[in-house]
């Protein structure tokens, strides 16, 4: 079928002698959304906006998503700055100085933050999202490898790391020829412990990932314990293995709320650690961060130098071009939040978690995996004794009322584990809340006079990878 049947639709507009803008907006829209052939005629700009915009209104409400941990909330001063800085590339460093300096007050705030021994001079970057900054912290692992193992030694490089990894991390395996060398979920362990980490390294291990907030439940690994063990495996004579900490969600969650948990570049063998701006930096999509230690921990080789300012700035990135925007509104934020802030609003946020941890358990009918005592999370599976409906059915009640709240199974090995997870994000108040827990109840009673379970994880849209499987 043609995109746009010949004829009737463009009658008035365009060629039809009436001004575009004296036209009802709806009469104008094409008879086909054009979807595979660029289209052959213009379009007013405000029915083109009002068909974006409309076909949009069938997404979900992005405040009622409880699946992401990005940002889905700003402030409207926020809002305003972004769209003002919506022109700006960050890698024109020349032609937008000031852009370029936000990144390096930000970067450098950062490294303070996660008590770099120099935070002045500890090498970092902005990056599209944490994804981006894991390949960047990988790929430095990777070539500090490869130069103490030699050229052309033939070796194979491994990267440890638990079951409970991000996609991101079997995708820097993937196309930079590393093996996941993953650790296996077992029993009530859902995450790394330090010492699986240090029986799986040997002499070609690039390095250790740990996870400051896992995915899968919003637990820390218990990071200065797997640095310990490792500590103790180079003390013995074995392989002395950096680690990298993949603080996405937590390494923005952490320094406020747990400022006695030492994760950080406090341990001499943390080498790097990411985080996502657009999580708990407070950010919309896509900013991600990327810090390392000190020069050393970034083979120079990787890096390239651009003169902005009559200075030589460093750039380490995989793309080009990229936003400015999400920078600048990273700026704003640290400006306007301060330590306090950011302590405020994550205590807000774990607050609300604990609210909703403590209504699902009141329920009876869950089994809460965490409370969000962590990061901000609540992962429950249903008690044993419920057989007549799924976590799967829950997820879909959930849905009727808007609110996405995804379900999935756990990695190999724990798959007949399904959960529910619940990340609160700045923005959902108490009052929501509560109200997610009436609608949830409703949900329940409902479910409760289902005979057996209508759904399972087939039928979940949510995944870890954008794959069928998690992970
Ligand atoms: C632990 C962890 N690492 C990495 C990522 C990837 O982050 P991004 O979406 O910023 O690329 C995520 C995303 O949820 C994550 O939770």
């Amino acid at each position: 079928m043609p995109d746009e049947p010949a004829g009737a639709r463009r009658a008035p507009y365009p060629g039809s002698g009436l001004d575009a803008a004296l036209l009802p907006t709806f009469t104008a829209e094409p008879g086909v959304m054009p979807g595979d052939r660029l289209p052959e005629h213009e379009l007013a700009p405000d029915v083109a906006h009002q068909l974006v915009h409309d076909e949009l209104m069938l997404d979900g409400n992005a405040r009622l998503n409880l699946a992401t941990f990005v940002t889905t909330w700003m402030e409207p001063q926020a809002a305003a700055l972004m769209a003002d800085c919506a022109d700006k590339n960050m890698i024109d460093k020349d032609e937008y100085p000031r852009t370029a300096e936000l990144e390096r007050r930000c970067t450098r705030m950062l490294a303070d933050l996660w008590h770099a021994p120099d935070a002045a001079t500890a090498p970092g970057c902005s990056t599209a999202g944490s994804s981006e900054a894991c390949m960047l912290a990988g790929l430095a692992l990777k070539r500090r490898w490869a130069a103490r193992v030699g050229p052309g030694s033939g070796r194979r490089p491994n990267l440890v790391m638990g079951a409970d990894v991000q996609v991101c991390w079997d995708k820097f395996a993937n196309y930079f020829e590393v093996e996941p060398r993953i650790v296996p979920m077992r029993g009530e362990r859902y995450h790394l412990d330090a010492e699986q980490a240090a029986a799986h390294v040997d002499e070609d291990t690039i390095g250790v990932v740990a996870i400051l907030g896992s995915t899968f439940d919003g637990s820390y690994e218990p990071i200065a314990d797997i640095c310990a063990a490792l500590d103790d495996v180079a003390a013995r004579g074995g392989p002395d293995v950096p680690v990298h900490v993949d603080g996405a969600s937590g390494a923005m969650i952490a320094p406020f709320l747990d400022p006695e948990l030492v994760w950080d570049f406090r341990l001499p063998r943390v080498a790097s650690i990411n985080t996502s701006g657009h999580k708990y930096g407070l950010v919309y999509p896509g900013l991600g961060w990327v810090a390392w230690r000190d020069t050393p921990a970034l083979p120079d080789e990787l890096v390239y130098r651009v003169n902005y300012l009559g200075d030589e700035v460093a750039t380490f990135t995989l793309n080009f071009s990229r936003p400015g925007a999400q920078v600048a509104a990273q700026y704003y934020q640290f400006l306007r939040l301060g330590r306090d802030g950011y302590t405020r609003v994550q205590q807000h946020c774990r607050d609300v978690a604990g609210r909703l941890a403590d209504g699902l358990a009141a329920s009876g009918c869950f089994r809460l995996l965490t409370r969000g005592t962590e990061l901000p999370v609540v992962a429950a599976t249903l008690d044993p004794a419920i057989t007549h409906y799924s976590v799967f059915d829950v997820s879909a009640g959930l849905r009727e009322h808007g609110w996405q709240v995804p379900a999935y199974t756990f990695p190999p090995e724990l798959e007949d584990l399904a959960v529910l997870r619940f990340v609160v994000r700045n923005g959902l108040t108490h009052s929501l809340a509560d109200q997610l827990l009436a609608d949830l109840q409703r949900v329940l009673a409902r479910l409760d006079r289902q005979p057996g379970p209508m759904r399972d994880a087939t039928d979940s849209s949510f995944s870890h990878t954008g794959a069928p499987s998690p992970r």
